[in-house]
């Protein structure tokens, strides 16, 4: 047992799914890594036992104000779905480790993002996962970093109904990972890829969040249990290829199972029409492969574009997206700040 503190800051990353994604939640391997941009969660400890959430900064794009000139109604259109999604994150993750550590104590959890929330950059493992962190550091538990990502793993399945150890494993951990999800425990391997993976994201708003979306891929494979399966499978064997790929520093290679994998995700109906645009014009302006990435319904397309960087942001922005340039951190979860009085 540590020392409480009564404030401590902790961060962790958002990820790309590179390759993998939904079919890691049917038991199929995935692979994906952690992205240089970060959520901060700071814990504060409160005299009483109230628990306040502050979550002013999520780099939600899209909220609009409206007036209506002097003496009118003055009204607000905010993407509020996506801020109470991640505030239902930071509450059971709060949960979860109040009972998991045996404390239960008030604080106010302040909340920022270097990234859209909810848009299928892992935000909801990296909120979970951060809070987990600050919330038993400020309160003098040192967790186990696989003890974390147990329990953040837990927050998702609690929250969204379904979810794979993928996204918090990144978040917790960092770099790029292999996730095999085995009964009990998943099997999860670093992969290094000596020259760097230079990505570009495209990120358009989502018409519906993660649980939605597995809602949707499950009701599809219970209507034609077979075909979907396959497919499934299919995904789990670009992974394995892709592994390899990575392994041997083949780029090419790993574009050309980038596309393949964005194809079988889009006979799931995870694709839209925004997405595909994304995708295809990062291909035209010259990208190595590029697919959606998470769990889609709208949200991110990533490209694999060493030296076109610049031409595939352009097309990205052209097709309707916001564009930026990312790359694999390996920066897991980690305590930014802890004070004590
Ligand atoms: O869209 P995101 O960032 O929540 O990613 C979801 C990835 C899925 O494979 C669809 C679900 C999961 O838990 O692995």
């Amino acid at each position: 047992m540590m020392i409480a503190l009564t404030k401590v800051t902790a961060s962790a990353p958002g990820k790309v799914a590179l390759f993998g994604e939904h079919a890691v939640v049917y038991g199929h391997q995935a692979m994906a890594g952690a992205i240089d941009r970060r959520v901060r969660v700071t814990v504060e400890q409160r005299s009483d036992d109230l628990i306040k959430i502050h979550a002013m900064d999520l780099s939600i794009p899209g909220i609009v104000l409206t007036i209506g000139g002097l003496g009118k109604d003055v009204s607000i259109e905010t993407d509020y779905v996506r801020i109470m999604d991640a505030v239902g994150y930071i509450r059971k993750a709060i949960e979860v480790t109040s009972s998991h550590c045996g404390i239960k104590k008030g604080i106010n959890v302040h909340i920022k993002s270097e990234m859209p929330v909810g848009a299928g950059l892992g935000t909801s493992a990296a909120v979970s996962v951060a809070t987990i962190l600050a919330y038993s550091t400020a309160m003098g538990h040192e967790l186990k970093s696989d003890e974390v990502s147990a329990l953040g793993h837990k927050v998702e399945l609690e929250v969204q109904g379904a979810a794979s150890p993928m996204d918090t494993a990144v978040a917790t951990r960092g770099g790029i990972l292999l996730i095999r999800p085995l009964i009990g425990k998943a099997s999860i391997t670093p992969v290094k890829v000596e020259q760097g993976l230079p990505l570009v994201v495209g990120y358009t708003p989502r018409e519906c969040g993660t649980g939605e979306m597995l809602r949707r891929v499950r009701n599809l494979r219970d209507a034609a249990p077979e075909s979907v399966d396959s497919i499934l499978c299919s995904i789990g064997k670009v992974v394995s290829e892709a592994d390899s790929a990575m392994r041997s520093g083949d780029l090419r290679r790993v574009g050309m199972l980038m596309n393949v994998n964005h194809g079988l995700l889009e006979s799931i109906g995870v694709s839209t029409k925004k997405l595909n645009e994304m995708v295809y014009s990062a291909r035209s302006a010259g990208a190595l492969g590029s697919k959606l990435t998470g769990a889609g319904g709208g949200g991110c397309a990533i490209a694999l574009c060493p030296g076109r960087e610049q031409d595939v942001m352009t097309a990205l922005s052209l097709a309707g997206g916001t564009a930026f340039r990312s790359s694999i951190s390996g920066k897991g979860a980690c305590i930014e700040k802890g004070e004590s009085s």
